[in-house]
């Protein structure tokens, strides 16, 4: 299979947002249209809907976690596969960001970013998954948990050894998170960034 087929698959998977399709599921309105306006599982929280909001998280880590998977084992194993799960890595996590189904109007990236980082290493993930959980715990703000998790990720890489391409894509994923973020952290400068499973 040409590597494009592998690249191209991994946006359309990455353009499936589970934030709209678990809330039409759960009959709650469009995450687009509340709180932070964010197709993600911290909004799809503020409904109260702790099980969407679950479900969310889990279809959105597990897409990435699938592309990269599916890539590292039924891609050639040759020499270019590293460069194609790098390349793979940042197509799904780009289709979470800009899916072609919903208008080019996706998430934010947290939940995709921690799965795509699992099927890299999974010990990266859970480094990864270790950071945002004790910042959550700490500061009870996702966004800022978010932020310092994957501003961690590259770095985690790194200690372990990880292909050149790995700690990149973690790097880019980490720039591309925090762009995402630009208005989370003005409220965070501000103090007006809402806490976890504030209501909408
Ligand atoms: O998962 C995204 C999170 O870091 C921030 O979400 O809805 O508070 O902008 P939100």
């Amino acid at each position: 299979m040409p590597n494009l087929f592998f690249v191209v698959s991994a946006y359309l998977i990455g353009s499936i947002s589970f934030a709209v399709i678990t809330s039409k599921a759960f009959g709650l309105p469009d995450p687009r249209s509340y709180g932070s306006g964010n197709p993600g599982a911290t909004n799809v929280l503020r409904t109260g809907k702790k099980a969407a909001a679950a479900l969310t998280l889990l279809g959105d880590a597990a897409k990435g976690w699938l592309a990269v998977f599916l890539t590292l084992k039924f891609a050639p194993q040759d020499a270019q596969l590293v460069g194609l799960v790098a390349s793979v890595s940042i197509a799904v996590f780009l289709g979470h960001l800009f899916p072609i189904f919903f208008k080019f109007q996706g998430g934010k990236g947290v939940a995709t970013a921690l799965g795509i980082l699992l099927a890299l290493n999974p010990w990266l993930g859970l480094a990864a998954f270790g950071t945002w959980l004790i910042v959550a715990k700490v500061f009870k703000v996702s966004s800022l948990a978010a932020l310092i998790a994957a501003a961690s990720a590259p770095i985690f890489t790194w200690l372990l050894n990880e292909p050149m391409e790995y700690t990149a894509v973690a790097f880019t994923l980490a720039v591309l998170l925090v762009w995402r973020h630009k208005s989370n952290i003005q409220k965070l400068l501000s103090g007006q960034e809402g806490k976890i499973g504030g209501k909408a």
